[in-house]
């Protein structure tokens, strides 16, 4: 029998049950749609206090919608976003980002799973040439697709780079919570701080039924955000259970303990990964994921008993992610499994 948590993704994962029980809170009698209820108004309030009273930030219901809606607010359709060609948005969104900004997006070979100046410097061309689109946008992923950080200093960097050049920094955060954890900061030292103009905030990966944010630092730019929302067919007309989720996760630093389990769980599968000799990590393990590079003929084996994902065929990588629920317990077992497997 397959055990009940596996290490395939962090939104293979069930829901928080502080999570379920605010929803449930707030499952009384009618409230207003839309986002005008007071549910909904309390949790602003308390995104308000995590990252400054003058943000404006707005609820949709996944990743996908949060990273092109928010990619939207910032460009017209002859400009481009320059990110790592490893990037959700330029892998894992089947084109929605080109089909809904109509932006073209400049993949950069990632070091480590990261952008860096040198490497967006080089991309960075064709600036007032009718011919070609025009840099508007660099997207970076916090924690990376690979389970690596940026420093903040790096963070910094892209920032004062874009914009130096009139650009804007966007940050996919579906895992943000692991990353400021995990280098113990603030949810607003983690980005506002450093120069971050927008922020896709996830919730679903850390415990939330399913709930993102787009976060605007310069109200200014989220100015036409609730038409995009709309035509992005991603205005919530029961919003208040998606306040609700939030609510939960930013109440007593939920949103922190549970990417503080998940990041614990990762390092302690990274230890008991690393005393096997045919397993060799081959990205840091700095959030909640851990890279591995497996015999080929364990792959198929181990998927018998686990169901995860293989990160690079070729090159027999897969990739395991630990998520708020993963206990000690599971990491021993899946350890020892592949102990014997390889
Ligand atoms: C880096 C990253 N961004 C965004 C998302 C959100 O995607 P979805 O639209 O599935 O919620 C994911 C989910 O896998 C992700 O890993």
């Amino acid at each position: 029998m397959k055990p009940a948590r596996s290490f395939a993704s962090d939104n293979n994962a069930g829901v928080h049950p502080e999570v379920l029980k605010a929803i449930n809170a707030v499952n009384q009698g009618h409230t207003v749609g839309y986002g005008d209820d007071p549910y909904t108004q309390s949790v602003v309030l308390k995104f308000k206090k995590h990252f400054g009273s003058d943000i404006v930030v707005f609820f949709v219901f996944n990743g996908t919608a949060a990273n092109c809606l928010s990619l939207k607010a910032l460009t017209n359709s002859y400009h481009a976003v320059i990110c790592a060609e490893s990037a959700h948005i330029y892998t894992d969104e089947c084109g929605a980002p080109e089909k809904f900004t109509g932006c073209k997006l400049i993949p950069i070979v990632p070091q480590n799973g990261k952008l860096t100046v040198a490497s967006v410097a080089n991309a960075y061309h064709g600036v007032d040439d009718p011919h070609h689109v025009q840099p508007r946008v660099i997207s970076i992923t916090q924690a990376t697709e690979v389970g690596t950080l940026y420093q903040p200093a790096e963070i910094k960097a892209l920032a004062r780079f874009a914009h130096d050049r009139g650009m804007f920094l966007h940050v996919d955060g579906a895992r943000i919570a692991n990353a400021a954890a995990s280098l113990g900061q603030t949810l607003s030292k983690a980005t506002r701080d450093l120069g971050v103009d927008v922020l896709s905030f996830g919730g679903t990966k850390n415990g939330a039924l399913g709930a993102e944010a787009v976060i605007f630092f310069n109200p200014k730019l989220g100015h036409d955000f609730l038409y995009l929302r709309k035509q992005g067919m991603q205005l919530a007309s029961k919003m208040r259970f998606i306040s609700a989720q939030f609510d939960a996760l930013l109440t007593g630093d939920l949103w922190l303990k549970n990417a503080q389990q998940s990041n614990r769980m990762a390092r302690l599968l990274q230890k008991k990964l690393s005393q096997i000799p045919q397993v060799r990590i081959v990205h840091k393990v700095e959030a909640n994921g851990v890279f591995a590079k497996i015999p080929r003929k364990a792959i198929a084996k181990l998927q018998k008993r686990y169901f995860f994902y293989v990160w690079n065929q070729e090159q027999s990588v897969v990739r395991w992610m630990c998520s708020f629920d993963t206990t000690e317990q599971d990491v021993n077992q899946f350890a020892k499994l592949v102990a014997e497997t390889v």
